[in-house]
């Protein structure tokens, strides 16, 4: 498993997750020593982090597990090249003296969902000399890795020992260019539903939520959900968000989201309160998906689904397989 920050790594130890754990988004000051005690892997892209992550193994007395990040060319988080042979000398005589130990050598890759784009075999290649040159100087990783979804779906000699899949693992494909979930055997896992708060008749011209962007046509009817963008519904997605009540056609949100809730007409139809509005799911009975959402909000499903915000409850299905039970919450609006 992997996280981005310590923080999630963290709160995953202490819900009683075991065994391997990547986190690798550190910044100075991060509690080093606490992700030693929990034995993470920790990544490392830069001298600084190596500091602080060896002066945590001297006040502990412990071995870190750290996990140098190369920069094949993706410009964000990673080691540049260039600093390479300096980053695995000081992590090797952090080694040598007990501190850490190098557990991993990894990458990530910029394009992976544009299958033959020339930056992926560029960053393939690089990853090679990289890690060629750490165990050429004696580093003997436990992993070495550099696959997201996208690679995991597409790109077979990216494998090497482990594949870091987010966005599959929702069920969602990577980038709807390459494929529908169902091309790769995927199926979204995550339904977001809201319990309608209210239906009302409404007359002909009525503005509807705040601005008053959009009027009704002719007489009728209006549903309530209780969701807005304080839950992580994209505000962008306003006059246009889908969302299925009650079972019936698709509909879209009317006028603004707003930070708890939106409205949409229903045409005239009566849909109970109580009755459950479905924003997206796995899209196998007809409701949109997280991909319509984004389309409907100009960005990726990626953002869709990890933007739902914490006063949203969390119903786990198959709690069995699940890792932490969760609630069981039916009422309101739920993940
Ligand atoms: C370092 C790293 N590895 C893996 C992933 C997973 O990517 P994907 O969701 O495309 O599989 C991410 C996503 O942000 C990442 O930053």
């Amino acid at each position: 498993r992997g996280t981005a920050t310590p923080h999630e790594a963290l709160a995953l130890r202490a819900a009683g997750d075991e065994g391997p754990l990547l986190c690798w988004l550190w910044t100075p000051g991060d509690p080093w020593a606490a992700g030693i005690e929990a034995g993470l892997d920790m990544g490392v892209s830069g001298q600084w982090a190596l500091e602080e992550v060896t002066a945590a193994a001297r006040a502990t007395g412990r071995t870190a597990r750290v996990q140098l990040k190369a920069d094949t060319g993706l410009g964000r988080n990673g080691c540049q090249p260039a600093d390479w042979p300096a980053l695995v000398g000081a992590a090797l005589a952090a080694q040598d003296a007990g501190e850490v130990r190098v557990t991993g050598l990894w990458s990530h890759f910029a394009c992976a969902d544009e299958p033959g784009h020339p930056s992926i075999t560029a960053q393939l290649d690089l990853f090679h000399e990289m890690l060629a040159h750490a165990e050429k100087e004696g580093v003997e990783p436990e992993v070495r890795h550099i696959a997201n979804s996208a690679a995991a779906l597409t790109l077979p000699e990216s494998h090497f020992d482990l594949v870091r899949a987010g966005i599959a693992t929702y069920g969602i494909s990577p980038s709807p260019e390459i494929g529908a979930p169902g091309d790769f055997g995927l199926r979204p896992v995550m339904t977001l539903s809201a319990s309608v708060a209210l239906v009302k008749q409404v007359p002909p011209g009525h503005g509807v939520s705040y601005g008053h962007t959009y009027r009704t046509p002719e007489e009728t009817t209006l549903g309530l959900v209780p969701l807005g963008y304080a839950d992580g519904i994209p505000r962008h997605a306003s006059g246009r968000g889908p969302v299925r009540l009650g079972g019936g056609p698709w509909r879209r949100v009317a006028g603004r989201v707003a930070m708890d809730q939106f409205v949409v007409d229903l045409g005239g139809d009566l849909v109970e309160p109580g009755s459950r509005a479905v924003l997206f799911g796995p899209g196998d009975e007809g409701e949109p998906t997280a991909q319509d959402w984004a389309e409907a909000a100009d960005t990726i499903a990626y953002e869709i689904v990890t933007r739902i915000s914490g006063r949203v409850p969390r119903v786990f299905l198959n709690e069995d397989a699940a890792a932490d039970g969760g609630g069981s919450d039916e009422g309101g609006a739920g993940a």
